[in-house]
């Protein structure tokens, strides 16, 4: 297989937002509770925030992190979650019971920790307009006000200050409590923002649009919504989940042209609406089998009565999980100049990078790497590619590029170069050419399948045999020119390569 690339560092898609690598705590499973928060762990502080857990939090570079749902948030009472009082309630939407030990202050208190914006999500689903303002009020106004003074007895003397909110989850979706019609959220949504922006002028606002693109509704929810809410909200969600179907492999490692596909659909629409100006916010996004969930745990987890923290979508994930991942960030990247957030989905324990054991370790999955690298390395500008060379056909996604590629440069002249080799058993020869620089080789970082492995290989409490591993020394190089690089890319990978400006003599 052979792919060439090309790239203009003039020729610029948009700056790459920070936000776009934003990530997800819901109270479901052992997100929070023996995830994020475990009083009594031996690495937890007095506020049992785990310790071991904030370390691989901060490794891994989220950037926003979304609270407190998910669906969980749309039969949630925030008032449970601050105070001396918390009451246990049950938890619709997961089944369980909550304990509510964890909540505003508590999250507000681990975000600082974890030096990570907040995103606040409001309940749109069994709640309304006045439950949305309070909230607000309590967490961002400064004090003199029944709400604001609560919160300062509470202990925060200071506002938590947040900005980014989102009006409600995944209203389309017949599974969520108080799920509505377009036009039934739509009214609602307008009317709870007009309220959110008097009480704090301040705030960014995210309307919720659709939860996956095979939704019925798909398009002409986004339609109804941003029609009523057009001037009050500035981005619009876009959830999307991806999984290997029946062993379609070539499908899977086709993903990030999934995505494409939805976030410009869903910006045509936007646009068609005359709404330019709104955001996507890709709020939700991750690999997760479904089938798993819908089929084994969801039907165990009712059968098993309501428990605190039951284990729930603890997807364990496998270096083709990873590769895919890889291939999603790619997309994001290729979309910045609509997308302007994303959270992978989720950070701990649920379909998560992180994993823990309760009272044990906490570890890297195998999808932890591209999301750390690219994290890391994404920085700048994205740059729009020219891309030339070998095809595959797939069943879900059409014809595709083998190599799936995205681009970034920083204004020192550092860069990166994202790469997805989407042929599952053969390798492919790539070239890339980078226009109006000169650079050098600053690092690579390949995940892909290691001798003894197979691409099913996952990685465990015990062990993680898988980690990105530099590109051997003859499969990569640079022209001495310092404008082509040349790679053979593994079958089924994911690679970065770390580029850095050429030092001229003075
Ligand atoms: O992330 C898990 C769940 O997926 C979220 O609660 C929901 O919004 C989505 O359907």
């Amino acid at each position: 297989m052979r792919s060439q690339l090309e790239a203009d560092v003039a020729a610029v898609i948009g700056p790459v937002p920070r936000r776009l690598f934003g990530s997800f705590v819901e109270h479901m499973g052992r997100a929070v509770h023996t995830g994020i928060h475990e009083p009594g762990h031996s690495t937890s502080d007095g506020r049992g925030f785990r310790g071991d857990v904030l370390d691989l939090v901060r490794e891994l570079g989220p950037t926003v992190v979304r609270y407190p749902g998910g669906n969980f948030v749309s039969a949630y009472r925030w008032e449970d979650g601050v105070g001396a009082e918390r009451p246990v309630r049950l938890d619709p939407a997961w089944h369980s019971l909550e304990s509510n030990r964890f909540g505003l202050h508590e999250f507000a208190a681990w975000a600082a920790a974890a030096d990570v914006e907040m995103m606040y999500a409001v309940n749109l689903g069994t709640r309304g307009i006045q439950e949305a303002a309070d909230v607000l009020e309590y967490c961002n106004h400064p004090g003199g006000t029944e709400l604001s003074e609560r919160r300062r007895a509470n202990g925060a003397d200071s506002p938590f200050g947040i900005r980014l909110w989102c009006l409600g989850n995944e209203m389309d979706g017949p599974w969520q409590v108080g799920h509505k019609t377009a036009d039934e959220y739509g009214r609602l949504a307008a009317e709870t923002a007009r309220l959110m922006r008097m009480i704090d002028p301040g705030v960014e606002l995210v309307v919720a649009g659709s939860s996956n693109p095979e939704m019925p509704t798909f398009g002409a929810w986004e339609r109804t919504v941003l029609e009523h809410t057009a001037g009050l909200v500035d981005h619009i969600s876009l959830h999307a989940y991806y999984q290997e179907h029946d062993g379609d492999v070539g499908s899977y490692l086709a993903s990030g042209a999934g995505l494409d596909a939805y976030i410009r659909a869903t910006a045509d629409i936007i646009d068609a609406t005359g709404n330019k100006k709104v955001g996507i916010s890709v709020d939700e996004w991750n690999v997760w089998d479904q089938r798993l969930w819908n089929e084994v745990e969801q039907p165990r987890l009712t059968a098993g009565g309501w428990r605190h923290h039951p284990e729930i979508i603890e997807d364990t994930y496998t270096i083709t999980d990873a590769v895919v991942v890889g291939s999603l960030l790619n997309s994001l990247l290729r979309n910045v100049d609509r997308v302007t957030m994303a959270n992978l989905a989720q950070l701990v324990n649920v379909i998560a990078p992180i994993r823990t054991e309760p009272g044990g370790p906490a570890w890297r999955q195998t999808t932890f790497h591209p999301f750390r690298l690219a994290s890391t390395f994404a920085k700048g500008r994205s740059l729009r590619l020219g891309v030339a060379g070998d095809t595959l056909d797939t069943e879900r996604h059409g014809r595709v590029e083998v190599v799936d590629a995205a681009v970034t440069i920083e204004e020192t002249g550092h860069g990166a170069v994202f790469l997805t080799n989407r042929a599952a058993t053969s390798a492919t020869e790539l070239s890339l050419r980078v226009r109006g620089i000169r650079l050098e080789l600053g690092g690579t970082w390949t995940m892909a399948v290691q001798h003894g492995q197979t691409r099913h290989t996952v990685n465990s409490a015990e062990t993680q045999p898988v980690r990105p591993v530099p590109l051997r020394d003859v499969a990569v190089t640079l022209d001495p020119e310092g404008t082509v690089i040349t790679a053979t890319l593994p079958p089924l990978s994911w690679t970065a390569l770390r580029l850095t400006p050429v030092v001229r003599d003075a």
